[in-house]
């Protein structure tokens, strides 16, 4: 058979150094899981076996990555590297300015302070954990206006994360354009299994905010998931590139905040991308109180210049498709098993409905926290919880919010794992299912103030 990009199923790369992994006992689980508190947060990662936690600076760099190390400019003003990343997100991204900061949050951190005047709304296409925190910061209420399917983990739908346009009306409508910080769209949306956003959608968002002179900005963390899934699903664009499709998506914002930790396939840096030259100029006035220099913001010469290695290589139409595709393949072993899981399987993990898959537990004893322990107990598979724990108390009335989604988020790191790892994580959910209803809810016995998935504690339930 012919093989080309978009048929191929196999890693297409070759490994090169190997991290060894320790396989430990249940013994040995149980003891950890003890000490960290029932929280996957708190493991140690020497006693995790395959660590799907997250796919956030969890990337292996490739050899062309490794070898810029080494060509990195650590300057304190005016770094070599700098001018690489700045040109690699001109040309991938199609931005002018480029402000690097230490990570997503600090984007997130500047764009807030610099938009948000207290007392403006901040739209959204479904909060995430750090982009909300700092937005109330900033004095800002985030509203939420992703469409209603976004919260069933069950509805079909090819772009699950796109903007509900009467809801982002309506709100427009009731508080006034002026009232709006800016709108803020994520591609892909994380808490919602890591559903996409269509290209009608983002147009349509910014044919509707720009004639009023609202901003429209993007959370663009996993941005090349999402232009793969276009590619994918959207008439028109089956016979475009990645690297193309991205562009155009990126046509219709202001700007954007990036975890470079995800796509651009280094681990650890972000930056703050944006059109304009007053925002650029807020922007560094800040980044040099909060991060370092403006050639640098939180990052290091060398992290910069692997940085712009991993933006040309994330958009390569045979990475990103296999990316993806191991992704949907162990979502579609555990949805042959009848496992409850998000569906359509999202970019980047494969989210677990523990609501579904522990009915007889209520939200209040955290079924999904309680299920990333019991799969870390039985294989030493390490997720994470994205539930009722992750999304905290109403600073208003000081309840837990209840999320709709409960989920447990299985996270695949890119170019880490193989297939063959995939088929341990599926057995070993599936083992979980099988047995779900001997499995116990937990109780919170330590809460941090803020961001408490982080760092909370819990205790078994009593049988
Ligand atoms: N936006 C999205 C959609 C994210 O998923 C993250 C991080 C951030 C912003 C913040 O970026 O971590 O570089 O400061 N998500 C990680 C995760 C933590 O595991 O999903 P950061």
């Amino acid at each position: 058979m012919f093989v080309d990009s978009k048929t191929i199923n196999a890693e297409p790369y070759r490994i090169k150094a190997v991290e060894p992994m320790r396989v430990t006992t249940r013994e040995h689980r149980q003891e950890a899981l003890e000490s960290a508190g029932y929280n996957t947060f708190l493991l140690r990662s020497e006693d995790v076996f395959i660590d799907l936690l997250t796919d956030s600076g969890t990337s292996a760099m490739s050899d062309t990555q490794w070898a810029a190390l080494m060509r990195g400019d650590e300057a304190y003003a005016g770094s070599r590297s700098f001018y690489a990343l700045e040109k690699a997100v001109q040309d991938v991204y199609g931005f002018p300015y480029v402000v690097p900061t230490h990570q997503g949050r600090g984007a997130e951190h500047l764009i807030s302070q610099i938009l948000i005047t207290p007392g403006q709304y901040t739209p959204g296409n479904m909060y995430f954990t750090t982009t909300r925190a700092h937005q109330e910061l900033a004095g800002a209420t985030f509203v939420d206006v992703i469409n209603d399917k976004a919260h069933d983990p069950t509805a079909a739908g090819a772009f699950k994360g796109d903007v509900d346009l009467g809801k982002l009306q309506k709100l427009i409508d009731d508080v006034g354009p002026d009232k709006i910080a800016y709108v803020n769209v994520a591609v892909t949306v994380n808490l919602a299994g890591g559903q996409p956003v269509s290209m009608a959608n983002l147009r349509a968002v910014y044919e509707l905010c720009h004639p009023l002179g609202i901003l429209v900005w993007s959370d663009a963390t996993r941005c090349v998931e999402n232009a793969y899934f276009i590619q994918q699903r959207e008439p028109g664009y089956a016979d475009r590139t990645v690297a193309e499709i991205l562009r155009e998506m990126m046509s219709y914002f202001d700007g954007c905040t990036m975890s470079g930790k995800k796509d651009n396939l280094v681990n650890i840096g972000g930056f703050l991308a944006m059109r304009d030259e007053g925002v650029l100029q807020k922007a560094r006035s800040l980044v040099v109180l909060f991060e370092g220099m403006p050639s640098y913001g939180g990052m290091a010469g060398r992290d910069m210049e692997a940085m712009s290695v991993g933006i040309r290589e994330m958009v390569d139409d045979a990475y990103i498709a296999h990316r993806v595709r191991q992704v949907e393949y162990l979502g579609t072993l555990l949805d042959e098993e009848g496992v409850p899981i998000v569906k359509p399987i999202g970019g980047h993990g494969v989210f677990l409905d523990a609501r579904a898959f522990l009915p007889h537990l209520e939200q209040d004893v955290f079924p999904a926290q309680a299920l990333a322990a019991e799969l870390y107990l039985d294989s030493g598979v390490r997720s994470m919880e994205r539930g009722i724990v992750s999304a905290g108390r109403d600073p208003a009335t000081g309840d837990h919010r209840r999320p709709k989604l409960e989920l447990v988020r299985l996270t695949v790191p890119r170019r880490v794992y193989t297939d063959r790892h995939m088929e341990v994580v599926a057995d070993s959910v599936i083992r979980l299912y099988r047995r779900r209803s001997e499995i116990r809810g937990l109780a919170m016995v330590y809460e941090p103030e803020t961001l408490r998935f982080f760092t909370a504690r819990f205790a078994p339930l009593g049988a």
